[in-house]
Parts: structure tokens; sequence; C-alpha cells
């Protein structure tokens, strides 16, 4: 195992553990072990807590990891040692953002082990924390507004947009001069998001929403409907939308199947398709994934594509985080941070 000058390899790290679905988690001592060909160690620095990790932690996001594990999907550090093999070579000593490997533990850790095909290099001019979620959101933005553009429509429908893919959507969506019906569920966000530059916001809980979406759907004619919520709310969605519209699903805020008549799909051409950003990454080339992420570095440096941090905790305070962050979204991202 080759190891970055002034390192010197601990015999054991701290680490969180989930045991359990919906359990408590448990901070444990991991080995700092050998690595095989093609892997590296990454000192964490910072990791965020997404939906997706609540989704782990209830047991409810597929995955095909073994309990007891470490949890945490993305995160950024340095490459501290590395197994061999040109890549892992290569970013032996670099600022990396990285997502954890399908199997085995994740970023919720003071080190984590990887592929190095899962690290990225980060810019200069990105700190640790915004590079801690340089690929979740900012590459699923690309890849989302990507599959707008393929539509014969500027509009399409941008939902649970006050939460930060949605903002990066928005702020997207207007550089690319597309019009994105957002939808949101408080009042408050509704300022919000007209404060950043949208024109368009729906609030679900109002009685008349309903109606103020049929109006969107009349004269913006939007033919991509991204959901992230799922449930009987995604039929809502799909049947007022006009005829040949597709709904791309791509997350399950509401914990619920899709509940889809099939009338407009039958009879009107509408589609469902789903969005999964390791899906999608791994059907395109190297080419393509190189300038990905490059083009999200660029614009998470610009602030396009950059996430509102809104706390900072340490890994002892893991817990206490996680209970407040599932109670309010919206406010920004809640970042794990070592040092
Ligand atoms: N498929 C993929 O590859 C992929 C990639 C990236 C992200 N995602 C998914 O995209 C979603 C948004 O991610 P994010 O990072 O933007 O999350 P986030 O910053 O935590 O924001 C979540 C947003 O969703 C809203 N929300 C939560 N539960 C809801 C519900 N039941 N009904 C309506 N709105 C609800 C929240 O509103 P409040 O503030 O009112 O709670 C908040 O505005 C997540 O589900 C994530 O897993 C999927």
């Amino acid at each position: 195992m080759k190891q970055i000058a002034n390192f010197t390899s601990p015999k054991t790290f701290k680490a969180t553990e989930l045991t359990a679905d919906n359990a408590q988690l448990v901070e444990v001592e991991k080995p700092f072990d050998e690595l095989k060909n093609g892997e590296v160690w990454i000192q964490i620095k910072a990791s965020p807590i997404n939906p997706s990790d609540l989704a782990m932690l209830a047991g409810t996001y597929p995955h095909l990891k073994t309990y007891p594990f470490v949890p945490g999907l993305e995160a950024s550090g340095i490459v501290v040692a590395s197994g061999g093999g040109f890549m892992a070579n290569f970013l032996l000593g670099k600022r990396v953002a990285c997502s954890a490997p399908a199997t085995g533990d994740g970023t919720w850790a003071e080190f984590m082990k990887a592929p190095a095909a899962n690290c990225i290099p980060l810019r200069k001019k990105l700190s640790f924390e915004q590079g801690a979620s340089a690929i979740v959101n900012p590459l699923t933005a690309l890849a989302l507004t990507e599959r707008v553009k393929k539509s014969d429509s500027k509009s399409f429908v941008n939902t649970a947009a006050a939460g930060a893919l949605g903002k990066m959507i928005i702020k997207l969506a207007k550089a690319e001069n597309l019009i994105p019906i957002n939808i949101v569920r408080r009042p408050a966000q509704v300022d919000e998001l007209k404060a950043l530059g949208a024109t368009v916001v729906l609030d679900a809980s109002q009685a008349d929403f309903e109606k103020h979406l049929q109006e969107q759907y009349e004269t913006l004619k939007p033919l991509v409907i991204l959901d992230a919520i799922g449930g009987e709310f995604s039929n809502t969605l799909l049947s007022l939308a006009p005829n040949e519209s597709t709904l791309v699903t791509y997350a399950s805020l509401s914990k619920d199947f899709l509940h889809l008549h099939p009338a407009p799909i039958i009879r009107y051409g509408k589609k469902v398709e789903g969005f999964h950003l390791a899906y999608y990454l791994s059907h395109q080339s190297k080419l393509k994934l190189i300038g990905f992420t490059r083009k999200a570095q660029k614009l998470m440096i610009e602030g396009t594509l950059a996430s509102h941090i809104h706390h900072k905790f340490s890994l002892p305070e893991i817990n206490q985080a996680i209970a407040i962050y599932s109670n309010q979204m919206s406010d920004g991202k809640y970042i794990l941070c070592f040092d």
C-alpha cells in the first residue's frame, strides 16, 4: 500500500454504524486495513445528509450492503493511500469528491475505502464543504435539465422545488431559457423561490392548487414532469398534464408507490420513465463523464450548482443532526465535518 508523505496510517478510525433499519447510529472503531489493487483510502473531510441517506437508514433505499455498515453516500476528502493501479496511484494526495462503494462501508467515518473510480478530483476553488455535495445533486440537475431539453417544450414541471436539487434546477433552467413550473408545499417557499428568480411557483398545500396547475399546463404546455414525490400526487401531475407528456420519476419523497391511473397513458400518449444517477452515469461514455463533472464543478464555483450549507456538525452529533434535517429539509444541507 502506497501512502502520502507525512501520513501515518492509524490502526483504527472512528465511524458510525447502522445495525438495523431505523436504528440509532452507533460510534465504532474500524480497522484501517490493507487495500486491493485499484482501491484507495480517503480521509473524509465533509459529508452531507441527503434524502437518499434517510431512505437508506429507514431500509427503503435499494442497496447491496449487509448490516452492520457505515452509512453515507457521498463526501469530499483527501486520498491518503493507494492499493496500486494507474487511477489509484494518480489520485494519491489529491482532494476528491467521492461516492460510497456499492457494497461495504460509506462516508460517515474518518476514512472510507473505495474503488478509485468512485473519486473525482476536486478543483482548487471548491471547498471541502461544497465538494462534499459535488456528485449527487449537481450531476442529477445537469442530467435532468438535459432530459428536459430533449423534449419539444421550453417548459417542464419541477417538484420539491425548494430543496437543494430543485433550486439547482431552477438556476440551470434560467441559464438555459427554460421555464419550470415549480411546485413546493409551504407558502414561505413560494416567496423564497420567487426571490431566486423563479417566475412560476405553485404551493401544493393550497386548496386551489389543481386549478392553478391546470392553468399553467394550458399556458406553458410542459412535456416533462420531473417527479420527486410519488404516491397520489404523481397521478394528479400526469393526469392533468398535456397529451404526450412524460413523467420522469426520480424519487419518492412521499414514501409511497406511484399511483397512476392507466387512462392518460393508454389514451393520450402520456409516458412514465425513471431516472437514477448511478444508472444514468453507468450508461455514459468516459468522455461524456469527464465533460459532465468538469461542467458541474465550473457551475458550482460560479454558484449555479452550489449547495446552501445550513449546518455543520461532528460525528458524535450525527443522530441529532439527522433528526433535525428530517423535519426541515429545505433549510439547506447538513454537513458532517472533520477537523
Ligand atoms: N434519482 C436520483 O438519481 C436522485 C439524485 C439526486 C437526488 N434525488 C432525490 O431528489 C430529492 C430531492 O433531493 P434534495 O437534495 O433536493 O433534498 P433536500 O434538499 O433535502 O430537499 C427535499 C425537498 O423535498 C421536500 N419534501 C420532502 N418530503 C416531501 C413530501 N412528502 N412531499 C412534497 N415535498 C417534500 C422538502 O420540503 P420541506 O422543506 O417542506 O420538507 C424539500 O423542499 C430526494 O428525494 C433525493 O433522494 C434523486
